[in-house]
């Protein structure tokens, strides 16, 4: 089997949030079980010089953009022996940030119809295209239209996956022609709400729709989460389903980790005490053994129950309790977070920055873990938690629901809440806190979190069984 999987990030290229961990460790994950890879992306000029100097160049190459002809370079690296195709044109992605450019719809259009021209060129011929959010979601779409029948494309098929179905590449009928290549008479594949949609036109034309955890794979049938999006995914109900991530059990392991003060393990978990201590003192919080220090380590935006913690701050406050929050966003919760840092100096810490060493010493030093979304897809930090020994409460929903068993249950875990209400996110953290108290009982929580499985291993055949579902391989 044979997968080229196309996204528009990926760890250490180039990392925005959850897709560009995704897009290392899958792909790893896949490549252990004999399944030939390439992930293939775009050159954007942010990317490391001393990763780009392992990069080589393999040719260049005209790709259409609608009636233009752009230039794309080709190069290749590898890394933790997975290669890597980059896509370049300077046009397109000399830019300061990823996303959020006003030719957004142009970039991405161009990056997936390269990621087509450029499969002769790779010696690579995919059994399989994994794309991946909305910024590749019209390659299903290009192959259909322009190279299902073209020698040496032949017998490709396409899975689509969901990260955010909020992001949809939804743009003015305008961009149809011009921008996308797309045929007027086809409009109706592209066309959903009286837009262009490029998740819709992807829903269509994939072979197969994924998600990333079973219950968001539920939930967004239903108009609460999709976006808008249910109806479409009501009518394709039938080729979506849901794989939930791992995570990288190399990068975030506690045995190991370099980031952190001490070490520890499941069965010598003493080295946890130390990095408590460490954390405290590095943020200048008393430092106190047995008052519970709360972390969230998160971007700072409203479908991460933010309204939830600001509405409950103060009465939090109350509690014995430590709180500190690592994470950049949304001003409405930058600012909150200050005033309240300011407020109770010595309860309350907030450190406005995205910094992954630090953001492991948060996992290693603290008690719980707070993560209270209103959606998510699947969420990955609270899976680094468990590996850190750190109990995790959370709302139930989405891969929350289904990586984090309610400590009430016999494989529990973590505190859960369900629907998404201030009050009841208080009573899973009082659960919490008292629960706390009881050292023989939390050390039991801890140690089955600990225990947990967590790796990519069951969720990478999972996409290995879909792949030969949809190939016949
Ligand atoms: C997105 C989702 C998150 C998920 C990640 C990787 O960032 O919001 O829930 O874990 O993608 O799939």
């Amino acid at each position: 089997m044979k997968v080229l999987f196309a996204t528009s990030e990926a760890f250490p290229f180039a990392v925005s949030g959850g897709l560009g961990d995704v897009s290392y460790a899958l792909p790893k994950a896949l490549r252990k079980k004999f399944v030939g890879v390439r992930v293939i992306m775009p050159l954007y000029s942010k990317i490391k010089q001393e990763l780009r100097d392992q990069m080589h160049f393999i040719t260049s190459i005209g790709v259409p953009v609608a009636w233009r002809s752009q230039y794309c370079g080709i190069f290749e690296a590898k890394y933790d022996g997975v290669s890597y195709i980059f896509l370049d044109n300077e046009h397109y992605f000399k830019r300061g940030g990823m996303y959020g450019e006003y030719d957004d719809a142009e970039r991405f259009a161009f990056f997936s119809r390269a990621v087509l021209e450029a499969i002769p060129y790779i010696d690579f011929k995919p059994d399989v295209i994994h794309c991946n959010d909305w910024q590749t979601a019209m390659i299903p779409s290009y192959y259909k239209f322009f190279y299902f029948n073209r020698p040496g494309f032949e017998n490709i098929k396409t899975v689509f996956t969901i990260h955010n179905i909020q992001y949809q590449g939804r743009y003015g009928k305008d961009i149809l022609e011009d921008v996308l290549g797309i045929p007027s008479w086809a409009e109706s594949l592209m066309e959903y709400d009286g837009d262009i949609n490029m998740l819709k036109s992807a829903i269509e034309s994939a072979d197969a729709v994924t998600t990333v955890s079973r219950t968001y794979a539920r939930e967004i049938l239903d108009p609460w989460f999709s976006y808008s999006l249910d109806r479409i995914l009501r009518a394709r109900e039938g080729k979506l389903r849901g794989i939930v991530n791992g995570i990288d059990t190399d990068t975030y392991n506690s045995e190991t980790d370099p980031h952190i003060a001490a070490n520890f393990t499941v069965t010598n978990i003493r080295g946890k005490q130390r990095d408590k201590q460490e954390l405290q003192k590095e943020l200048g919080l008393p430092v106190e053994k047995d008052v519970p220090l709360m972390i969230m380590v998160t971007r700072l935006a409203g479908h991460k129950g933010l309204d939830l913690v600001k509405y409950m701050f103060d009465e939090i406050m109350k509690c014995k309790i430590q709180v500190a929050v690592l994470g950049t966003g949304e001003s409405e919760y930058e600012w909150f977070f200050g005033e309240k840092a300011a407020q109770y100096p010595d309860k309350f810490k907030f450190v406005c920055d995205f910094n992954a060493p630090l953001s492991h010493r948060f996992y290693a030093g603290a008690d719980m873990f707070l993560m209270p979304s209103k959606q998510e897809p699947c969420g990955l930090s609270q899976m680094i938690s468990l590996r850190y020994g750190t109990v995790p409460i959370v709302r139930a929903t989405g891969g929350l629901a289904d990586t984090i068993p309610d400590a009430g249950t016999d494989d529990g875990v973590g505190y859960t809440f369900q629907s998404y209400n201030a009050h009841d996110m208080f009573g899973a953290i009082s659960r919490a806190l008292g629960a706390y108290e009881n050292k023989k009982l939390w050390r039991e929580l801890v140690r089955r979190g600990m225990s947990r499985d967590l790796t990519w291993d069951a969720s990478a055949k999972e996409y290995m069984k879909m792949y030969s579902e949809i190939t016949g391989k």
